[in-house]
């Protein structure tokens, strides 16, 4: 994934017509309340210092009333939630608060790579679970050994899930917050694409289920859900001990996230709702019209309720970084292969809904000829 754009980069200049379904981040324009936020908050000079970890306090304000307005759950601004550079640098550096070295933390595969190298980076052990079709693509606690549960400080979960869409049913949720209970587990609960959602589903917080403020630490992003990715915006939520240590952490390596792009974000989640659902409509328009190509081009593939991806089984014995190599040399078109989110993954590939309908359905025409060629 690292070489990908240096790799896309040589096929444009070759002439080739790429079509860039690979990375989780949409061609729609950012939100233009946030456009306009932005722009004046670049006319105040207050605006270009550092924002320290105590950030904009706007901001802060305007994530903890959304946190209680759309799902009814009440920090404090100041001591339960945290401004991020966006929320992957909030997920990394959550590990170097929680783990010792020779820790270990629990990670889904497929995942979010940042689970894996987190973990790594912070000299702890990951001890890798793999999603299936089987199993809901949910991670199920009481399926670990006990020697390993014994040793393990953390576990990620990520619904509604990257890559493979899947969501979590409440019962669900209600079974791991108590299993992290018995074991004493930190949840990282890693929530970016909970207003990308379909067809009524509506994502919770994990703060939803009782008993989660002792173990859950969530992570809210600014990237898909607002179309932001770029800004680098995105916030945790938890009890007040793990924000700080949280807090420690980067104050050790960042300096917070730009003042300006705060104010941005504080208007973006004030109208958070309204703005969310308009992508999360169009979102749903682009599956809609990818579903019947991919099955007309010999694709199997289940409706996704939620996020903007769509995860495909490849045929037995298929390989999804061959299938991808082909698809990126032969027909010009960038996915992302399974064996990218861990060998567990693999017999998978992930399509992001991030490009105009007609580019998408014609990427699921190469797809298809590469698939009838393998
Ligand atoms: C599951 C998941 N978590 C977190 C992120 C990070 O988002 P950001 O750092 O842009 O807020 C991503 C981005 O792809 C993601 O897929």
């Amino acid at each position: 994934m690292a070489e990908l754009p240096a790799i896309k980069r040589r096929l444009i200049e070759q002439g080739v017509d790429l079509i860039d379904v690979g990375a989780g981040d949409a061609d729609f324009p950012p939100p233009e309340v946030a456009v306009k936020a932005l722009t004046r908050a670049l006319q105040d000079p207050a605006m270009s210092r550092y924002a320290f970890q105590l950030g904009l306090p706007a901001f802060r304000e305007a994530a903890a009333a959304y946190m209680q307005r759309r799902f009814g759950v009440s920090v404090d601004p100041f001591k339960e939630l945290h401004p991020l550079l966006g929320s992957k640098e909030g997920i990394a550096h959550l590990a170097t608060a929680v783990l010792n070295p020779g820790d270990v933390a629990i990670v889904p595969v497929p995942g979010y790579a940042v689970y894996h190298g987190g973990t790594v980076l912070a000299d702890a052990e990951p001890y890798l679970y793999n999603l299936t079709p089987r199993n809901d693509f949910l991670l199920e606690l009481d399926g670990i050994p006990a020697d390993v549960l014994k040793r393990a400080k953390l576990v990620y979960l990520n619904y509604p899930n990257n890559p493979t869409a899947a969501v979590a049913p409440r019962e669900y949720l209600e079974r791991v917050i108590a299993a992290c209970r018995t074991h004493d587990l930190v949840l990282a609960y890693d929530n970016p694409y909970c207003e990308i959602t379909f067809d009524g589903y509506v994502a919770p917080s994990i703060f939803e289920i009782p008993g989660a403020m002792d173990v859950a630490v969530e992570f809210h992003s600014l990237s898909k859900s607002f179309c932001m990715a770029g800004w680098r915006l995105g916030w945790a939520v938890g009890r007040a001990d793990r924000i700080a240590a949280l807090a420690r952490v980067k104050n050790y390596v960042d300096t917070g996230a730009f003042l300006a792009v705060q104010a941005a974000g504080a208007e973006v989640m004030k109208q958070a709702e309204r703005i969310a659902s308009g992508y999360a409509a169009q979102f749903k328009e682009r599956r809609d019209a990818i579903l019947p190509a991919l099955r007309a081009n010999g694709f199997e593939v289940e409706p996704p309720r939620a996020t903007l991806y769509v995860w495909i089984p490849l045929p037995d014995g298929l390989a999804s970084a061959a299938f991808q190599k082909r698809a990126l040399e032969d027909v010009g078109v960038v996915t992302l292969p399974g064996s990218a989110f861990g060998a567990g993954a693999e017999g998978f590939f992930r399509i992001a809904l991030t490009v105009p309908i007609p580019r998408l359905i014609e990427a699921t025409e190469r797809l298809g000829k590469v698939l009838a060629t393998v």
